[in-house]
């Protein structure tokens, strides 16, 4: 609930260049930055940072937006939280919005909470370093089971004093209250006014969530004669066992983002050891068993999951529940079986990371040939059990939402069954049918609830626009607006201007010192698509942007380099065409005035071979590229005759393509962006009239919000858009 000025205040202070150079080496290209993609795997910088326009993208695959959106996307969290991440860096105080009563008493509770957890993982850390008994029991237990200082400190491990009132009375001296203590589970009431510690002799793994705070606790017992291995936090306002987290999510999910791949565990120490190992896009579901919230969490960073199951087969058939989750939220699962006595914490410890790998690449399988595996177990010739495995399997295929990949799946186990596809896929549509039915049902039932409360008013009849706004006064020239609507149309004429001019001079733009300096056509186009996030559809035109761009650095070299070749020739060519002049009869004032003209001749002649040299960079570089698709479209492109509009100056010399230029490619631009609102007014128009009344209200606002975007394009570029007819 920041307020709305505290929010501004972030935007218009964050500088991209400085929020994204805290992740990306960044080095400056013309008015631009640019930098290797932290979002896929880069091998030529295509990640362009503008700081007068405050946003970034990558060309290549797409990623990109303001410096929150970045934040967003690169920390994997929210925008409130990408904002605070920011409101820090820049140490602006945030100013809360007013929240009602309620708000204002769940809000403080959850701060109040949050930060007596903060607290106590500081507290068991301290314990765990500088004492005693933290560094004699608890860092030597770790460094028994081989955890470096460097992960130790990365888990924030700790240590709960065997003193029975330690934390208790620490964190009362402190000013946390009885009752929290008591709410997060660290201490239990004693029934005398008092309280004692709940974890005390034990080492301490803390639990965070996504964005990295503190919210619950597990502690292990280092004696044998304790029955429980593990005490866990209660769940409290802060940590819902079934959604807040899962174990090590945070400290791996940078790691998954980049393989697009997560492997899941089951406990703290085996999360710790691979990590240890360079395994870092491991999490576990810690004891609990897998849920849809954990699986939705999940989703946000990778659709890939691979679970790794112990040597020893007995939790194993319960953790199949967790693979049939997996598939029915349309994740692709797949399988590991650790050897016989192995847990990925002792795997991990004997063997090399390349061990692992080779061991992973040997052994990941699919479920079917898993759970084949796991329940005939070397009974394959019982027909018994392989009538009940096969019914178990066709069970789990039956689950998987996507046509395509349950085919794939029937063909496998039918291979790996020899049983007939038409048979299984008999079965798994009957079982599917039963499947879809109860989810049906389900829908019926919310959708039965959310008719309920709706409000149909707000429903226009169809096809009814929304009228322009007030402050619309003058009215622009709508026509390039109406008539655009084929957006690759439009993106072939841009693709066109970059070969056939992309080096060519466009205009003077501000660079981030302040300073205004020429750009390209090419680097124009460039920070149009930045500030709104456009893309090239057409591949081949994508291709064309993509070539042209990774040529930058090349050309402005290679200009100054012919800049200066053509200069130094200036005195030399002035004095040469002196020589052959015809003094005789002329004054000195004469003789003079002739070199002045020279001189300007020459230097009018460099001027437009340096033109030349532009216009030809690019075209030259396309059209004799070796990938076929690009040299065979920039070829056409670049060869196609301009229509001329009837324009003529006033002495009714002919202006060419190349004398406007930049109107061209403005025109070009905003015909494009055209084209695409009215595209998603269109698609929008048509959902409204398929939607679901529930959403009704949504696509409207959307509609409303893409008809103020296309009046502002109208008012923004209305003037300068020219339709010579
Ligand atoms: N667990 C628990 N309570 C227990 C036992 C286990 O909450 N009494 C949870 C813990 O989250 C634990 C996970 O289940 O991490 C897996 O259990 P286990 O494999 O026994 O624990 P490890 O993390 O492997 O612990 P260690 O290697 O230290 O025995
Ligand atoms: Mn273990």
């Amino acid at each position: 609930m920041i307020d709305q000025a505290t929010v501004n205040r972030i935007i218009d202070t964050a500088d991209i260049v400085d929020v994204v150079s805290d992740f990306v080496s960044l080095k400056r290209r013309g008015a631009n930055w640019v930098g290797l993609c932290p979002f896929h795997n880069d091998r030529t910088p295509s990640f362009y940072v503008s700081r007068s326009k405050g946003i970034c993208k990558c060309f290549a695959c797409g990623e990109g937006g303001s410096a929150v959106n970045f934040i967003m996307k690169h920390e994997q969290i929210s925008y409130v939280e990408a904002l605070r991440y920011l409101a820090r860096k820049y140490h602006i105080e945030i100013q809360e919005r007013e929240l009602t009563d309620e708000e204002k008493m769940a809000q403080n509770k959850r701060e109040a909470l949050n930060i007596l957890n903060e607290w106590a993982c500081q507290f068991f850390e301290k314990q765990l370093h500088e004492t005693t008994a933290g560094q004699e029991i608890g860092l030597s237990y770790f460094k028994d089971r081989g955890f470096t200082d460097e992960i130790i400190k990365r888990f924030r491990l700790g240590y709960s004093p065997e003193d029975r009132h330690a934390l208790y009375n620490a964190a009362l001296r402190a000013g946390h209250s009885r009752e929290l203590l008591f709410e997060l589970g660290l201490c239990k009431d004693d029934g005398h006014g008092g309280g004692y510690d709940f974890y005390c002799g034990r080492v301490m793994f803390p639990i965070f969530n996504v964005a990295g705070t503190v919210i619950a606790f597990g502690g292990r017992t280092l004696k044998s004669t304790d029955r429980a291995k593990y005490f866990n936090s209660p769940e409290s306002l802060v940590y819902d066992k079934s959604k807040s987290t899962m174990y090590g999510l945070y400290q791996a999910k940078r790691a998954i983002t980049r393989e697009n791949k997560c492997f899941i565990v089951e406990g703290y120490a085996d999360v710790i050891s691979m990590h240890q190992a360079g395994f870092e896009n491991v999490i576990a579901s810690s004891g609990t068993a897998l849920t849809d919230g954990h699986i939705h969490l999940l989703n946000r960073f990778t659709q890939n999951v691979t679970e790794l199951f112990d040597g020893d087969a007995a939790g194993v058939k319960a953790a199949l529940r967790g693979v049939d989750m997996l598939l029915k939220a349309g994740m692709n699962v797949r399988v590991l079986l650790l050897p016989e006595g192995k847990d990925p914490d002792n795997f991990a410890q004997e063997n090399s990371s390349t061990e692992m790998i080779d061991y992973i690449k040997a052994n990941e399988s699919d479920f079917i040939t898993f759970k084949a595996q796991v329940l005939l177990n070397g009974a394959e010739n019982d027909p018994i059990k392989r009538g009940q495995a096969i019914t178990d399997v066709v069970k789990s295929i039956a689950l998987i939402p996507n046509d395509i990949q349950r085919m794939v799946y029937v063909k496998e186990c039918s291979a790996k069954f020899g049983i007939s596809e038409s048979v299984l896929a008999r079965d798994i549509a009957r079982q599917r049918q039963v499947i879809l039915d109860e989810d049906y049902k389900q829908r019926q039932r919310e959708r039965a609830q959310r008719e309920a409360q709706q409000q149909l008013d707000d429903i226009p009849p169809a096809g009814q626009d929304i009228p322009p706004h007030p402050a619309d006064q003058r009215e622009p020239d709508r026509r390039g607006i109406a008539e655009s609507n084929d957006v690759q149309a439009q993106e072939r004429y841009v693709a066109k201007y970059i070969a056939k001019y992309g080096m060519c001079y466009m205009s003077d733009d501000e660079y981030d010192d302040g300073q205004r300096r020429p750009i390209t056509v090419l680097e124009y186009i460039a920070n149009e698509l930045l500030a709104d996030g456009m893309e090239f559809t057409h591949p081949v035109y994508k291709a064309i942007f993509n070539q042209s761009m990774s040529y930058l650095d090349a050309f402005y070299n290679d200009l100054e380099q012919k800049r200066a070749q053509l200069e130094s020739g200036i005195n030399a060519q002035v004095n040469e065409q002196m020589e052959h002049l015809d003094v005789d009869g002329l004054s000195a004032d004469d003789i003079q005035q002739r070199e002045q003209e020279i001189t300007a001749r020459v230097n009018a002649d460099v001027v437009k071979q340096i033109d030349e040299f532009r216009k030809n960079y690019l075209e030259r570089i396309l059209c004799s590229t070796a990938d076929d698709a690009v040299r065979q479209t920039a070829t056409e492109l670049v060869s196609e005759r301009y229509h001329l509009s009837k324009i003529h100056t006033a002495n009714a010399v002919v202006v060419t393509e190349y004398d406007r230029l930049s109107t061209i490619v403005e025109e070009a631009i905003f015909l494009w962006k055209s084209a695409l609102v009215n595209e998603h007014i269109a698609d929008l128009k048509e959902e409204m009239k398929h939607c679901d009344p529930s959403e009704t209200a949504t696509l409207l606002q959307r509609l409303q919000e893409q008809y103020a975007i296309r009046s502002a394009l109208a008012r923004l570029t209305g003037e300068r858009v020219v339709n010579p007819k």
